[in-house]
Formats: structure tokens, C-alpha cells, sequence
């Protein structure tokens, strides 16, 4: 059985949609959902699916082995970060080279780096694409590897929409939203089964 570890921070859709995913599959399975945010929507979403959570604050994610320790106990065969705000430390990517993927909700190398999460993208595409209306422009996903830096790592996968004149920072997150639902557990599944 291959395991999966998800990292959260906040509402958890992208989590569901990967914990549903792998429901029931006799190669894949999501073993633990960590959270920095104790009251994170993703800890109930994920109980409700029968998966184990656990919650840590910043002394256990940087200053301690907890987390690693928790990592090397379940002996994971890819951890995902799914809306997961806080940079991932060097010393656990180390431990698992290669084995820590993120999905941002924009084209890198654009609209990433530090703050650039969330709707903070979104109104930032959605700005360029207003102070831009005579060329087009797109967004969508990228799946990459984690470093120690933000939005940095290589890329795995990505897929773009175009951005049209009725967009609104609002609609713009629920197509890149779909299309992370769409794309992400099957991508996952990709990398883990080849
Ligand atoms: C997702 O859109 C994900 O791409 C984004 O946070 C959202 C989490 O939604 N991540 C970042 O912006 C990282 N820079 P969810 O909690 O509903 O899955």
C-alpha cells in the first residue's frame, strides 16, 4: 500500500477531493492529514472520512523532530501539501527527497511566491488582466516539487485557462478551484503508480 500524507491549512476542498480519490483503493491510501490550524475545516472534513489528524503549532514544525518523527512513523510515499500556508522545512524535505509536491493555484512563475496564496492570487491575475485587456491572459495550476523556497521546485504539471472580460477575482478561483479538483488526485495517483 502506497501512503499519502496531506499538509493543510485551511478548508481542506483539495484534501477531500484526494481523501475521496483513494477511497476504497487497495494501492493507495491517505494515512494522516496535518494541519498548523487546529479549528482548520480540513481536520473535520478528513475525521468525517475516517483518516487520522493531528494538529501541530510552529515550535513543532521548525524547532522540534515532532513532525519528522510523525513522518517517519508512517513512512510516506509522497506528502502533499494541499493549501498548506507555511514554508516546508529543508530538514524534512531532506528526509523525503523528492517526495513533497505542492499545488499552486496560478502558472509559475507567475503570481507565485511569498503571500501569493489563496484569493491573493486570484485578484492578483485578475488586476494584471484588467491593466492588460488588449493581450489575453491565462491562469490555471501548477503542481511542483517543494523546496526550501516558495513556488520554486520543479514542475510537474500544469494547465491553463483563459482569463475573459466577466471574469471577476471570484469566478476566476472557482474555474482554477475546478480544474485543481479535477487534476490534482489524478496526478498524484500518476506519480505514485507511474
Ligand atoms: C488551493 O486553491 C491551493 O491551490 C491554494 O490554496 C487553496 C486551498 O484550497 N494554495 C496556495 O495558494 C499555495 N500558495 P482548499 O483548502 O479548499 O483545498
Amino acid at each position: 500500500m502506497k501512503r499519502i500524507v496531506i499538509f493543510a491549512s485551511g478548508n481542506g476542498t483539495n484534501a477531500q477531493r484526494i481523501i475521496n480519490h483513494f477511497k476504497g483503493s487497495s494501492d493507495i491510501e491517505v494515512a494522516q492529514v496535518l494541519s498548523n490550524k487546529k479549528s482548520a475545516k480540513v481536520l473535520e472534513r478528513a475525521a468525517a472520512s475516517g483518516v487520522r489528524t493531528a494538529s501541530f503549532d510552529r515550535n513543532d514544525f521548525y524547532k522540534t523532530d515532532t513532525l519528522l518523527n510523525i513522518l517517519k512513523n508512517i513512512k510516506p510515499d509522497i506528502i502533499v501539501l494541499a493549501g498548506f500556508l507555511w514554508l516546508f522545512p529543508e530538514k524534512i524535505i531532506n528526509i523525503f527527497p523528492d517526495s513533497v509536491i505542492n499545488i499552486h493555484p496560478a502558472l509559475l512563475p507567475d503570481f507565485g511566491g511569498k503571500g501569493m496564496y489563496g484569493k491573493h492570487v486570484h485578484e492578483a491575475v485578475f488586476a494584471f488582466a484588467k491593466a492588460n485587456s488588449e493581450q489575453k491572459t491565462y491562469t490555471g495550476i501548477t503542481i511542483h516539487k517543494v523546496t526550501p523556497e516558495y513556488d520554486k521546485g520543479k514542475y510537474i504539471f500544469q494547465t491553463k485557462i483563459e482569463v475573459t472580460p466577466e471574469d471577476t477575482p471570484e469566478t476566476i478561483a472557482k474555474k482554477v478551484r475546478e480544474l485543481e479538483h479535477k487534476h490534482f488526485p489524478e496526478v498524484i495517483e500518476k506519480i505514485l503508480m507511474g
